[in-house]
């Protein structure tokens, strides 16, 4: 029991990676702050109101801690026509595949992260975790006054010293074997997990939260050992049952054998760790951030509903391969057995 564990009353030292996109439901946010670790929902492309809703499913299932995540914001990139022109034609035989007209750049291409940041207020969970960025002088100041343990993400010890700097009370640190997006927002190494929690434990005064590839208990024990309060794992969760993770997405989790995962910008123009297909192998000149991730909305939305995982973005560690299915409580437990006693 350490000192963060305490502050958040957790009984098992593992948080249940935040999954924007549906999957990281309030259903398993509450199962597994049921069973003693921190479930996180991931609310990034999440609406002012849907955070507010979740928010209430959530409480609705447990009394217990939870923690909500969004994505800090940059300024929209600026692009051309001929370029937008160029990603638009590059994605259309795809769409044509699935019986869809060629894409287009919708007006809006993210939610209005002031009016989430709100949101998250509202909800006031016991943390507030963050990736892409540091958050402003107004955000941490109401994240203080409100007691909400706030939580940012390095992917290098730089970013990490700069999180310590803006006074957040923990780091999460995701090395390179982590699925999903890159946290980061510096240059990004893809650090073995391990190595890059050590290097942050033995250099910045905050606690440590290890993540990438983290897959079983063995795993779980070397990342404390290493010098982590916590791991945050999210690919051991995909298959739970109460993620929101969709059939093409959890058969092919199912049949990916070990070593089948690539870093992509693809899905959304920023890098992100996930399960080769189609896309990954075609897509070569995506839009940067967040325009792509607006582009290639219809297409996975599409894809998820009628079964075509090679156009769906499944998002995946390095560990996918010692994943499993059951109940959120179970995978936990293979995290931490000595939660039960
Ligand atoms: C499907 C999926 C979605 C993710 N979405 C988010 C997110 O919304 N916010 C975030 O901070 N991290 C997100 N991550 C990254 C996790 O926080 C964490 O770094 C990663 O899952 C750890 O590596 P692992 O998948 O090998 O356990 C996501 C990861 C996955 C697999």
């Amino acid at each position: 029991m350490n000192e963060l564990m305490r502050r958040l009353g957790l009984r098992v030292p593992v948080i249940q990676a935040p999954m924007a996109g549906g999957i990281s439901t309030p259903e398993l946010v509450a199962a597994v702050s049921e069973a003693g670790g921190l479930g996180s929902l991931g609310a990034a492309y999440l609406s002012p109101a849907q955070i507010v809703e979740a928010g209430a499913a959530v409480r609705a299932r447990t009394e217990r801690p939870f923690a909500v995540n969004l994505f800090v914001p940059h300024p929209l990139p600026t692009v051309t026509p001929e370029e937008v022109a160029a990603a638009t034609a590059e994605l259309a035989p795809l769409h044509a595949e699935l019986g869809l007209p060629a894409p287009t750049l919708p007006e809006r291409v993210q939610e209005d992260f002031a009016a989430q940041f709100q949101a998250v207020l509202e909800v006031r969970p016991a943390a507030f975790s963050f990736a892409f960025g540091r958050l402003g002088t107004t955000e941490r100041a109401a994240l203080r006054e409100s007691d909400i343990l706030t939580v940012g993400t390095a992917t290098s010890l730089a970013e990490a010293k700069a999180l310590a700097a803006d006074g957040v009370n923990a780091v999460v640190v995701q090395g390179g074997a982590a699925g999903g997006h890159r946290g980061g927002w510096m240059q990004d190494d893809l650090a073995d997990t391990l190595a890059l929690t050590r290097a942050v434990a033995a250099a910045v005064n905050l606690p440590v939260i290890a993540a990438g590839g983290l897959m079983d208990a063995a795993d779980v024990r070397a990342a404390l050992n290493a010098g982590a309060s916590l791991v945050q794992c999210g690919t051991a969760f995909l298959r739970a049952k109460e993620a929101g993770t969709s059939a093409p997405y959890r058969a092919a989790l199912a049949a990916a054998d070990p070593g089948q995962t690539v870093l992509t910008r693809a899905f959304s123009g920023r890098p992100a760790r996930g399960l080769a297909n189609r896309v990954t192998a075609e897509v070569a000149i995506p839009l940067p951030s967040p325009l792509q991730n607006a582009l290639t909305r219809d297409l996975r939305t599409t894809a998820a509903r009628t079964g075509r995982a090679e156009f769906l973005s499944l998002w995946a560690g390095e560990g996918h391969a010692r994943g499993r299915e059951g109940t959120a409580a179970e995978v936990l437990r293979t995290l931490w057995p000595e939660g039960e006693q």
